[in-house]
Parts: C-alpha cells; sequence; structure tokens
C-alpha cells in the first residue's frame, strides 16, 4: 500500500513573497502570521485569519511600543533571551523571562539581540520559509537563527531555532525553548487542553482554566517514553473554553522524543506566556565554539471555529509533511498478544495463514526472535542488545520466515527495540561503558525483567554498534517491509562516559539527538520500511517520532472500551492514518473485558486497523465477521486514514462516543458511534450531526459492519436513505443504539444524481 518515499513536493502553490521593508507575512490557505520588526528585534504582530494589510498590524504593534503594555511586563518579541533589552526600551522584571538563557564563556549571563537580517529561503514543497538571525550585542558571534515556515496547503505553521557561538570556550545553555509567545490582552479568560497517562492508560484528555495569575506546565523527564505522563501537544483556548466548533484555539506541538516541557501562563494584567521546549534536567547543555545546535520544532495553528479545525490542520499537515510515507496502511497481524515469546516456525506460519485467510496485508514478528546461546530471548530478562536470529525458535532462519510470508502474498515486519539492552546480553557483557550510568559507578537501575537499561546512544560509536546489527538483520530478511521500533525504559542511570565529567547536562538532548541519528541513518538505508513508533504502548505518540515513523501503537491497552477514550485522546492531535488499533481476544489480556468482535473492530477500524491475536482460537464465525470487517475497512481506509476528523460526541461527557471521517473531496464520509455501557431504553444518543459534509450534495447513508447479514441496522428507516448533507449537518442522523457495549458505523457516500 505504501509508495516507497515522500514526494519531492505535496504542495501547491507558492505563497507570496514574505519579507517587505520591516514586515514578514507567512501565509497558509487561510490563516496568516505577520511579524514586525521592533528596533533591534522581531515581534509577533498577528497570527490569525488572513487579512489583505498586514502592514496594519505592524503599525498596530509598534503603537503597543513593539508588544510592551503598560507596565512594562510581556513582550511579543519572537525570541526572547534572558537580560534582553524589551523593544520598548523599558527595563523590568520580564528581562528575567524569555526563551534562552546563557552563560557565556566570559560569565556573562544575559543576552541582547541584534537582528543581522532576515532571509527567505527557498523551499521545495511550496511552503513559505524565512531565517531571522540574531546576534548578541555583546557577544557577536553568538547567534539563533530562527526560522517560520508557513504550509500552502495546510492551515499550520513551523518554528525551530538553531544556536551557535565562536565564544572563546564552551557557552552553556540553561534554557533552550523552541518557542516563546508573550502577549498581553488576547483575552481575559485561557483554557489548557493536555493529554496525561502512563502504561495502558495513555492520552486521559484533561482541560482547566488557567486563571489570572496561574500558570500550567505540562512536560516529561523520562528521557525516552515521553508521551505518556503529559503528550508534548496542547489546545490553548483563547478566551472562553473553545468547544469542537466554535472559539480561538492556539494549537501547538513540540516535535521532541526526549524531556521536554510546555507550560501556559496567566499574568496578573492578562499576559498570556506561552513557551515549550526540550528540558535540561541536570545542568546545563554545553555548547562548544563552532558548533550548532538545532532545537525542536515546534508547530502551531490558530483556529477561529474550535478545536476540530485545529486537529484536522495538525493531521493534515502529519499527513502532508511530517509521516515519512504518503498513502494508505497495510491491516497486519502482530504477533504480540497471539503469541508472546512463546512461538515456534510454526506457530508463525500459521498465524500468517490466518492473517492471509482474514485479508491481512502484512505479518510482524514482535519480542523474542533473537539472542543467543544463554541470552537466547525466552524472556524478558535476556537478550535485548543482541539482534541476532533466536536459532532454537527460528532454526531456518529470517530470510526463510520472510519468503513464507512472501509466499502467502503478506508483507513481512520485524519488532526492535535498538535504544536498550538487558545487562544479560552480549553487548553488554562486551561493553558495560555502553549503557547509560552515573559517573560515580553507582550500581545500575534496572528496568523490565530487572536487568533492563538504556544505550548511551550520545556516543556514535553505540549508534555504529546498533545500525550495523539491525541493517544486517534488515539486509538478511530481504524485502523486510515494516519495523515496530519499541522503548521500554526510562533514562534511569543518569550519566554518559562518552560525554564525560563536562558535558553531563548535554545527556538529555543527545541521547535523543542520537536516537534520531540512528533513526535518519536506518531510514536512509531502507527508505521503503514503514516504522512504527512505540514505546510500552503509546509513550512515542509524538511528533518527534513521527518525524521518521510512520504510525504510533496506540497502548498496550488492547481493550476497545478503553480504546474508545485512549484514541479519542491521541487524535486531538495524531491522524487516524498514524494510530494503530488492533483488534484483540477476549477476555482482553490487560483489563479482563469482554466485547463483542464486532465492537472491537468497531474500534479499530476508526484508526489504522490491525489484529493482535493468533487467528486460530477464532471461531468459525468469528472469522466469517473478521473477513468481511477487512473487506469492509479496505473500501472505507482512504476515508479513514486521509479524510477530516469530526468530533461529534465526547466519551468524557456521556454515555457514548461518536466521530466522522469526512473525505478531502467531500464525496465520502465513515461515522463511528460507541456506546459505552448504555442502559436499556436509553434513548439518549445524539444524531450523527456531520459538519463536514458539502452542503449542496445528497448522500446514500448505510450502516455497514454490522454484526450479521440481514440483520436490522439502528439505522432503522434510514438505512439506504438519501439525505442533504446541509440536513445532515443541521438535524443530525437519528438512530437507536441498543443497550451495554453497542456501535455502529455508518457509510455516507454522495449520490451522483445531485
Ligand atoms: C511493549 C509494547 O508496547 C508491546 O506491544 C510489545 O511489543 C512488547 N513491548 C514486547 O516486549
Amino acid at each position: 500500500m505504501q509508495k516507497s518515499s515522500k514526494p519531492a513536493s505535496r504542495g501547491k502553490t507558492k505563497a507570496p513573497a514574505a519579507i517587505r521593508g520591516s514586515v514578514l507575512t507567512l501565509e497558509t490557505p487561510a490563516s496568516q502570521l505577520v511579524l514586525a520588526r521592533c528596533g533591534d528585534v522581531w515581534t509577533f504582530a498577528h497570527l490569525g485569519a488572513k487579512t489583505a494589510r498586514p502592514a496594519d498590524f505592524a503599525a498596530l504593534v509598534k503603537a503597543r511600543q513593539c508588544g510592551d503594555s503598560a507596565n512594562g511586563n510581556p513582550t511579543l518579541e519572537t525570541y526572547p533571551a534572558f537580560g534582553s533589552t524589551r523593544p520598548s526600551g523599558r527595563e523590568s522584571a520580564a528581562e528575567r523571562r524569555g526563551a534562552l538563557q546563557v552563560r557565556h564563556a566570559d560569565g556573562d549571563v544575559n543576552v541582547d539581540w541584534k537582528c543581522l537580517g532576515v532571509a527567505e529561503i527557498p523551499a521545495d514543497d511550496g511552503a513559505t520559509e524565512v531565517a531571522i538571525t540574531l546576534a548578541d550585542k555583546a557577544h557577536p558571534s553568538f547567534r539563533a537563527v530562527q526560522h517560520f515556515r508557513a504550509y500552502a496547503d495546510c492551515d499550520v505553521f513551523e518554528t525551530w531555532v538553531e544556536l551557535s557561538h565562536a565564544e572563546s570556550a564552551p557557552v552553556a545553555l540553561s534554557r533552550m525553548d523552541s518557542f516563546y509567545f508573550d502577549a498581553s490582552r488576547l483575552a481575559e479568560r485561557f483554557h489548557f487542553l493536555s493529554l496525561a497517562g502512563n502504561w495502558a492508560n495513555e492520552a486521559n484528555v484533561s482541560e482547566t482554566e488557567v486563571l489570572r495569575g496561574q500558570k500550567v506546565s505540562i512536560g516529561a523527564t523520562s528521557g525516552v517514553r515521553d508521551a505518556w505522563e503529559n503528550n508534548p501537544a496542547f489546545f490553548l483556548s483563547i478566551g472562553d473554553r473553545a468547544t469542537e466548533e466554535s472559539g480561538r484555539v492556539f494549537a501547538g506541538a513540540l516535535c521532541w522524543s526526549g524531556a521536554w516541557h510546555a507550560t501556559a501562563e496567566h499574568g496578573y494584567t492578562h499576559e498570556l506566556r506561552l513557551s515549550a521546549g526540550a528540558a535540561n534536567l541536570c545542568g546545563p547543555y554545553v555548547l562548544d565554539p563552532g558548533k550548532t545546535l538545532p532545537l525542536p520544532k515546534f508547530v502551531f495553528c490558530l483556529s477561529e471555529a474550535g478545536k476540530g479545525p485545529a486537529s484536522r490542520a495538525l493531521h493534515r499537515w502529519a499527513r502532508l509533511h511530517r509521516l515519512p510515507h504518503p498513502g494508505n496502511r497495510d491491516i497486519l497481524l502482530n504477533s504480540w498478544e497471539g503469541a508472546y515469546m512463546d512461538f515456534t516456525e510454526k506457530t508463525l506460519t500459521d498465524m500468517m495463514d490466518g492473517t492471509k485467510e482474514l485479508g491481512g496485508e502484512l505479518f510482524v514478528l514482535d519480542d523474542g526472535w533473537f539472542g543467543r546461546g544463554k541470552y537466547a530471548r525466552d524472556n524478558d530478562t535476556v537478550g535485548l542488545g543482541d539482534w541476532f536470529v533466536h536459532e532454537g525458535k527460528l532454526p531456518r532462519g529470517m530470510a526463510w520466515l520472510a519468503e513464507e510470508a512472501r509466499k502467502r502474498g503478506l508483507k513481512f515486519g520485524l519488532w526492535f527495540e535498538p535504544e536498550m539492552a538487558n545487562t544479560e546480553s552480549e553487548l553488554v557483557s562486551a561493553h558495560p561503558d555502553w549503557c547509560l550510568q552515573s559517573l560515580a559507578g553507582r550500581p545500575l537501575r534496572l528496568g523490565r525483567g530487572g536487568t533492563q537499561i538504556v544505550l548511551d546512544l550520545c556516543n556514535p560509536a553505540v549508534q555504529d554498534a546498533v545500525f550495523d546489527m539491525v541493517d544486517r538483520v534488515i539486509r538478511d530478511t530481504k524485502g523486510l517491509a515494516y519495523i515496530k521500533w519499541d522503548a521500554n525504559c526510562d533514562v534511569n542511570n543518569v550519566g554518559s562516559v562518552y560525554l564525560g565529567p563536562e558535558k553531563q547536562g548535554n545527556l538529555w538532548f543527545d541521547y535523543t539527538r542520537g536516537v534520531y541519528a540512528l533513526f535518519a541513518r536506518l531510514r536512509a538505508a531502507h527508505p521503503e520500511i514503514v516504522f512504527q513508533a512505540c514505546s510500552s504502548g503509546g509513550a512515542h505518540a509524538e511528533y518527534g517520532f513521527l518525524e521518521h515513523a510512520d504510525e504510533f501503537w496506540g497502548s498496550d491497552d488492547t481493550c476497545a472500551q478503553q480504546r474508545v477514550f485512549i484514541q479519542w485522546g491521541e487524535n486531538q492531535f495524531y491522524p487516524a492514518c498514524a494510530t494503530a488499533a488492533h483488534v484483540t481476544a477476549v477476555p482482553n489480556h490487560q483489563t479482563g473485558r469482554t466485547a463483542s468482535l464486532k465492537f472491537r473492530f468497531d474500534v479499530a477500524m476508526s484508526g489504522r486497523l490491525g489484529f493482535e491475536l493468533h487467528p486460530k482460537n477464532m471461531t468459525p464465525e468469528d472469522v466469517a465477521f473478521a473477513k468481511r470487517g477487512v473487506e469492509t475497512y479496505k473500501r472505507i481506509r482512504p476515508v479513514v486514514q486521509g479524510g477530516d476528523l469530526y468530533r461529534l460526541a465526547s466519551p468524557y461527557e456521556g454515555d457514548h462516543a461518536a466521530l466522522a471521517y469526512v473525505s478531502p473531496d467531500r464525496k465520502r464520509a465513515v461515522a463511528f458511534v460507541y456506546g459505552l455501557g448504555r442502559r436499556c431504553n436509553d434513548g439518549s444518543v445524539s444524531p450523527l450531526r456531520i459538519p463536514g459534509l458539502d452542503p449542496a450534495r445528497r448522500y446514500r447513508v448505510e450502516e455497514i459492519n454490522l454484526e450479521k447479514e440481514g440483520e436490522a441496522p439502528a439505522l432503522g428507516a434510514l438505512q439506504g436513505a438519501r439525505l442533504g448533507g446541509d440536513a445532515i449537518a443541521a438535524s443530525g442522523i437519528p438512530f437507536a443504539l441498543g443497550a451495554g457495549d453497542r456501535s455502529a458505523v455508518i457509510e455516507l457516500v454522495a449520490d451522483n444524481r445531485g
């Protein structure tokens, strides 16, 4: 299904020239970012709907003394630093804030920017990109190059900063945010929405008002599982709490897989300070002279019509510009819950037969296929890090197994955990210094299985060794189509022998850069491979990993009822095509709950459908239903995976959830409704009001994926009806969902008769 690489350009028309004297305008199809030069620096003048006269915003900002409020606190500077003179020239405690805080080689702790210039950077995908070069007045070699990019085919902006210097000795960076926005009186109320969770309980939606004088700060300190405790993406309602369809919403996402923070502060004169960046958890980052440090990218957008458009903009950006491979994702069967580490060649070929029979397209062998001799991976205490085929389980090797998949018309995928090792492994036995560890030689704190550690990927030699092993397996396997990249341990041992005593503070950042370098190298060597970002479930559901991986494993909680909530949270920011959702056996291995196969299918079909069970344990009735479900999914797959998401009823606000995908041309749509323990004779399911349809078209409405062929649909008399997009948006499609965990899938196809 996947094409082999990202096309050079998925954009369309080129946006207008960005730089006009002291006004810098970046435009997406419907929104505009205007920056204005104020003295030595640039300031945010406008982020919102497109306007005809961007220079007016510059004039207004200048009239506000370049963004300073009456008491001199906030600044609209695009990259304020600790110690800067504010554009107005008025001093205040605001100089203590900012995106950046450094200690120069001479001990000075201030930065005071002077803009050296602005350049428009040619972009090959229709985007408009500018780079603002700032230099410290007292240390002119200390520079920040701040990039802004506006996409021509989605309403998303991107920004990032590169720091460099040529001072006489290293510069210490104690704060190095990617984004900072500081403005006054945008509104008098602010509401912050973020995701919080843990293993098997990812992406709980939390929303709170940030009251005057308060600060809400989210972040992650794992160093690896960075999207668990919080996810590095958020919505900020500017004014009243936005709904799906109304209200002003700023959406932001930090593209980073290490330690990070994001903070929203509501000051007492109604300033709003938003910041986000990589976090330094054990001292400053030490930047050597002559080196350039690219900070993580931050993507953002502004919706004037609620959270729905903000989600859709991010999803579209991800599909068009972030995920490596365009197109639909394969329906796969992953071996984990069906076999765990207990398998033989026959187990796997039986699973392949089942995958084929169900209509699957890809078979993925999960954990347990590697390790040699006493480190053969028969349980989670040994073998991690030794990427050699487990000859006891797979005597005919991986190429043979891949060929078995190919013979059945299936693609073949493999699980790796490249960042980690067990202390019980050839790798760690040979290279104990390759583990992250305290420089004082403290005993290692061990993770999963009592033996798991994180490798020191700051060290290029470790990157090389892991690359060589993984690359060899890929080459030997021949035709490997998919890799599940897992990561199941935090940075529990803080220290890197490689970095040495002066640079321990660099660990958090350089570890993640090392992961990305390894990833980029593997991808460059094998561009056709589709990667899944997994980290103990959904801890890599973020746009740092999703530059290299096409999808993420949503959660180890595969219980369909729980997945309704988890996917609801993840899909606030991440698209359905990237959300791996698998049909698993019942009782569910995590929660012990049961659900009908239809319910499990209906939930998984709203993301990237897959299986995680042994097909031989399915009844003939289940197999028959699953075959029909897979065929149905293949038909609706382009709508689900490439469509715009409309959230219709939140599982947090009632006892059912509903969502719909509408194809970009608005000719097709699919809606999903999930009852969540609904009571008998409870008519409270909201009519399906789908706002994204074409009001001028009529749609044939049909409930699909019925439990039994010929069964009475929940749609009742409306089954097969032709209804106008305008009527569906205004009144909604009524239907009756039975009691308990019931679900329905409704397909809408535009009628050619108009
Ligand atoms: C954690 C993942 O989330 C699971 O899906 C599975 O791959 C296991 N690791 C394997 O150890």
